[in-house]
């Protein structure tokens, strides 16, 4: 009961926060996926339990054993094709087209959720920024050429993985692996909109991973406010203007006042 009724208080609170605010930075995490069950990195039966990190996510992993590593990444490119958009990612796209153009959703995952929910919501503002890169587009190690990839990978051998049309060097998946930098076009455009925001509305992440966990204190420190909802608390919580407790999929319907379609 007082669980329920420190909800609803919270609710009200980052609601009203967001009534107010011109500019809403979003950030998003694994946690908006889980609902569609793409598995989370840090909770029970979280990727990186089954999967040691510095094995499969590491250049030094890809240079020591693609073939493993890719594996890996079609099999996790196959679980999220059968995924769909939850209630939380559609709520969220449908918001921000509505609002156009002062919200700017960024994303730490590679699931490419939120453009599916945005695309068919008609919303290209609601299209996200992606951090650490999509599961399905590819780099091309030999002439850094970046491309969409779909197609399913052929892991079996060595031989049989993907390679560059144009220049036949293995291609590699465009995501950011430990110990490799952001790009630095997307985490600038991620910090302007973090700098720019009233309020930080932060869904999803455990926000231990830099240097997404510090964009919701950038907009706190240029006299923003950080909204956050997740069933856990997180590093962000103490200075939170308000910590919603919930599940993104049942909580950001109701706290955006967008019905999911
Ligand atoms: P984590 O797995 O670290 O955290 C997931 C967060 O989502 C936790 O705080 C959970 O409490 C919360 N959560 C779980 N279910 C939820 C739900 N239904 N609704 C809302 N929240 C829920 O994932 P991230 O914080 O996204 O980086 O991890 C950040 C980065 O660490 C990833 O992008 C990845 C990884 O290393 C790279 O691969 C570069």
């Amino acid at each position: 009961m007082t669980d329920d009724l420190d909800r609803d208080r919270d609710l009200d609170r980052a609601r009203s926060a967001l009534d107010s605010a011109d500019r809403v930075f979003v950030l998003t995490g694994a946690g908006v996926s889980a609902e569609s069950g793409v598995p989370t990195f840090r909770g029970s039966g979280g990727l990186w339990k089954e999967h040691r990190p510095e094995e499969l996510a590491t250049p030094q992993a890809f240079r020591r054993d693609p073939r493993l590593v890719w594996e890996w990444y079609g099999w996790r490119r196959e679980l999220v094709s059968k995924c769909s958009p939850n209630p939380g990612h559609r709520a969220l796209a449908a918001w921000a087209h509505h609002r156009r153009p002062h919200v700017r959703i960024v994303t730490q995952n590679v699931d490419g959720l939120h453009e599916l929910a945005a695309r068919s919501d008609g919303g290209e503002a609601a299209l996200p920024v992606e951090l650490h890169g999509s599961l399905f587009r590819v780099r091309c190690t030999g002439c850094g050429r970046r491309m969409e990839h779909r197609r399913p990978i052929d892991a079996t051998s060595p031989e049989t993985l993907p390679r560059c049309d144009a220049c036949d060097a293995l291609l590699r998946p465009d995501v950011v692996w430990f110990g490799e930098s952001l790009d630095p076009e997307v985490l600038e455009e991620a910090g302007a909109a973090a700098r720019s925001a009233d309020v930080a509305l932060v869904v999803g992440t455990s926000a231990v991973v830099e240097p997404a966990a510090s964009l919701p204190r950038v907009t706190a420190s240029s006299g923003g406010v950080v909204v956050e909802v997740n069933p856990r608390e997180t590093p962000l919580t103490p200075g939170a203007h308000a910590s919603v407790r919930g599940e993104a999929g049942s909580v950001l319907p109701r706290l955006l006042g967008v019905e999911a379609v």
